[in-house]
């Protein structure tokens, strides 16, 4: 395999290949994790401490997984004033099937009827929470590709979670990100580093085709996720400490600035982050253990493979990461904790609020490690540098702006009570896949600009048309921002032109 390190056989190729921009979406109504834990009659702080999750978004009859991608792609054209004619491949990772046949992507095709572009590749990726890594993987590829022809691809990620009444319904949420993927990029992903970790198991699955619900063991499925981050992690560390930029020390927590998880649950999360810690700890030489983890030396005797559910050494190392948790880790908590797991766009709704709590200049140069996680299982590891360019017109500057009202449009949303969720909850049990059916939730109560389901004729034909945007969206406001996403001529690349493959 030819290393990318080779500056020769970069010479050409496109350079700093990653995600230009980011949008998110998540519904406009929520319910409270402790109002649910009292209607639900579980003990207090279940929900709340035991998951940590305070809020959780979900959406009525009137959306589905193609409004929930219509409404993200919409708004990020718009944000980013790129034009529809310049993209040349679109993909969506979604596990939300609403149609065993008719891809989400071709319903987004919609939207670029009026710029006549019907020339892009891409297509609908399925397997869990991982579809949306594997949709960017795809994007980023075929940009380094031989197959680019100079245009940008976007992503989107969407699904809605929901779980039948029990233990895992408090883990639901909904929500969608589109990511502008495209050369001279502020999020670069990094060459040669990514690392996955892929296996046959029944951890989560959604067997019954007739139902949104999937069939869940939650022990196994927790096992399946530590494991995978596990294997991936030891996987790039591997990679990275054989690159030819590795310093003197190998790799561990301490060489990345962030740390963000696909995140199911939070608490979750922090376990995981303590779990990579603990991998650090058996990773580091014997005659070091004691200077750096004092007090956990009688831990050196543990095996990752018997320790997944090891409450002393959960507890030693949630204690000893505590301080590298919320500096690199909790910040991208903000969407998961206040919506839930979003599934395909968890760890990209982890990537946005944790650039939402950041400046440009305290982002700039810095390194982010990334764990994707869909049962089944599927899972990869991979890295994000962040550009140096922290100018007031960078598109690094643009992205963080784009993103500096997450916190806002979270606090703009509607609680609604958990008798009036449940009773959402049911509504959309019931009427599934039913056709003809004219939805009944109300419109009034989405987000300006958010596109919703007006009808499902008596050939399951889905129609939908859009609440009406106003001059506050926040989509709206980055006026100055289109002329920055245009395809300049030094990025674009005419089929002429093409590097040759090597
Ligand atoms: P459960 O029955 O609520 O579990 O199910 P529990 O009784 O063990 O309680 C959970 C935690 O709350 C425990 O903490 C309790 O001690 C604590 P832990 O011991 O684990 O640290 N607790 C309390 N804490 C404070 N105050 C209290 C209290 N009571 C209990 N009063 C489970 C939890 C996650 C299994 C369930 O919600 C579930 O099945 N969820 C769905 C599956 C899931 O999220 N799995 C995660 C990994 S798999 C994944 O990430 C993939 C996924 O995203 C799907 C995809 O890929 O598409 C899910």
């Amino acid at each position: 395999m030819p290393s990318f390190k080779n500056s020769a056989e970069c010479a050409g190729w496109p350079q700093d290949v990653g995600i230009l921009a980011l949008e998110v979406y998540f519904p406009s109504e929520y319910v409270d994790q402790t109002e649910l834990e009292v209607f639900d009659g579980v003990s207090q702080g279940k929900y709340t401490i035991g998951l940590g999750q305070t809020k959780m978004g979900f959406c009525s009859d009137r959306e589905d997984i193609n409004s929930l991608c219509l409404t993200v792609l919409s708004r990020l054209m718009e944000r980013t004033g790129v034009g529809y004619e310049n993209i040349g491949r679109l993909e969506v990772g979604t596990e939300t099937i609403i149609d065993k046949s008719k891809s989400v992507k071709s319903v987004l095709m919609q939207l670029f009827e009026d710029s006549g572009n019907t020339d892009i590749e891409g297509i609908d990726t399925t397997n869990a929470c991982y579809g949306g890594t594997a949709a960017l993987i795809n994007a980023i590829n075929w940009v380094e590709s031989s197959s680019w022809d100079g245009r940008y691809a976007v992503v989107v990620a969407g699904d809605i979670a929901v779980y039948a009444t029990g233990a895992a319904r408090p883990t639901g949420g909904a929500g969608a990100v589109a990511m502008l993927v495209g050369p001279h990029a502020p999020l670069i992903m990094e060459r040669g580093v990514r690392a996955s970790h892929m296996c046959h198991v029944y951890d989560f699955y959604k067997p019954d085709l007739s139902s949104e619900y999937p069939t869940v063991d939650g022990k196994l499925s927790i096992q399946c996720y530590l494991s995978a981050l596990d294997a991936c992690y030891q996987t790039f560390s591997r990679k990275c400490n054989a690159t030819k930029e590795a310093s003197s020390s190998p790799m561990s927590l301490e060489q990345l600035n962030a740390l963000l998880f696909h995140s199911p649950f939070c608490k979750l999360v922090q376990k995981s982050l303590a779990r990579l810690s603990f991998n650090d700890f058996l990773n580091t030489p014997a005659d070091q253990v004691a200077a750096k983890y004092p007090g956990l030396e009688a831990f050196r005797e543990k095996k990752l493979e018997d320790t997944y559910f090891d409450k002393d050494v959960e507890k030693a190392f949630m204690g000893y990461s505590l301080p590298i948790f919320q500096a690199k880790t909790k910040p991208s908590l903000l969407i998961a904790t206040e919506v839930g797991n979003m599934y395909t766009p968890s760890v990209y709704g982890g990537l946005a609020s944790y650039i939402s709590c950041n400046t440009a200049s305290s982002l700039a140069g810095k390194r982010i490690a990334l764990f994707s996680y869909g049962s089944g299982l599927a899972s990869t590891m991979f890295s994000l540098k962040i550009s140096d360019d922290d100018g007031p017109d960078s598109p690094l500057s643009q992205l963080v702006s784009s993103l500096s009202n997450l916190k806002a449009r979270l606090d703009s949303r509607k609680k609604v009570s958990p008798a009036v969720f449940a009773e959402t909850m049911k509504l959309r049990q019931e009427t599934h896949h039913k056709a003809p059916y004219t939805p009944v939730g109300s419109v009034d109560t989405l987000f300006p600009g958010t596109w919703y389901l007006t009808k499902v004729d008596d050939m399951h034909r889905r129609q939908y048309e859009r609440s009406p945007l106003t001059p506050t969206l926040p989509a709206m406001e980055v006026d100055g921002a289109a002329s920055n996403y245009l395809i300049k001529e030094s990025t674009s690349m005419s089929t002429e032109t093409l590097p040759q493959q090597v």
